[in-house]
């Protein structure tokens, strides 16, 4: 197994933390990596960290947690799909480290941290993030929460991932089928996994499959990080495999049910 493939794999949300700062090594690390973290839409998305005492923040899922990361990204067109996709990365190079995360997108007092993270009118903060070390033991909410929502569990590939038409399912080959399980194991909020990729022509088509109530004015489209997420994943399963992924935004009018949209294509050489 590789080693993007080990991190994806083993990554999981963890909202209870062991309530010792991250080591200046770690935070100095994080400080850097955060000042430009690409994606493929070339809009930036712009990351700070923020102390938890100081400026009054938690969320009442999280224990333990010293410190946040709160991204910011300007109001357009892609700009919650780029704010995942950079989000994504940095949640993975966290893991790398031995730093939790998990996205946090509805259970906190948003006013707190948008105040907290300056932010400024035109711009908006879809999610934040605790960063941390697990602690030993996951609290009891924590365990709760995760059995509510199946997050050990995901939707089988046959109905995620297709082939020249919705609903037909998908027979990858190997290394495909290694980039569709980097996917499959994605976070998502309430880990609803709206991805769908249809493959045609030569190229993999990213579509949203949307449930209702992800959409609000401060967050954009919650839906559309989670496929910001599924992209990166793809994308940099891709680059390890030693490929080069191109990512293009032109709609192939495959015909798709009305609750999907599509958003990406991904080809591949
Ligand atoms: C866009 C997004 C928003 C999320 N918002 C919340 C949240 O508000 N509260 C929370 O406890 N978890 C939140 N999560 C975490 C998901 O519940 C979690 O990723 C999912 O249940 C799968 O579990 P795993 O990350 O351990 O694989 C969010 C995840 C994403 C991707």
């Amino acid at each position: 197994m590789g080693k993007l493939t080990e991190t994806i794999m083993s990554r999981k949300s963890v909202r209870t933390y062991d309530g010792k700062p991250l080591k200046e090594e770690h935070k100095k690390g994080l400080e850097e990596f955060i000042k430009d973290i690409p994606n493929p839409f070339g809009i930036p998305v712009s990351f700070l960290l923020l102390d938890a005492k100081e400026h009054g923040l938690s969320s009442p899922v999280l224990s333990g947690e010293e410190l946040y990361v709160v991204g910011k990204v300007e109001k357009k067109p892609y700009a919650d799909v780029a704010f995942g996709y950079s989000f994504e990365r940095l949640v993975l190079h966290a893991w790398e480290l031995g730093i939790g995360t998990v996205l946090i997108g509805g259970t906190m007092k948003r006013e707190v941290f948008e105040r907290a993270a300056g932010l400024q009118e035109g711009e908006m903060m879809p999610c934040v993030s605790p960063l941390g070390y697990p602690a030993a033991k996951r609290s009891l909410k924590e365990s709760m929460m995760r059995k509510g929502v199946g997050a050990d569990t995901r939707i089988s590939g046959d109905k995620l991932f297709f082939d020249g038409e919705w609903g037909r399912a998908l027979n990858p080959s190997d290394e495909i089928a290694e980039l569709l399980e980097l996917v499959h194991w994605a976070p998502s909020a309430v880990n609803k996994q709206p991805w769908r990729i249809l493959f045609r022509d030569g190229a993999f088509h990213f579509y949203e499959k949307k449930d209702a109530g992800y959409v609000h004015e401060s967050t954009g489209d919650l839906q559309k990080i989670d496929i910001g997420i599924a992209l990166c994943h793809f994308v940099m399963g891709a680059e390890s495999q030693g490929k080069t992924a191109k990512v293009t935004v032109a709609d192939p009018c495959i015909r798709i049910p009305q609750d999907a949209e599509y958003i990406a294509s991904v080809a591949l050489s």
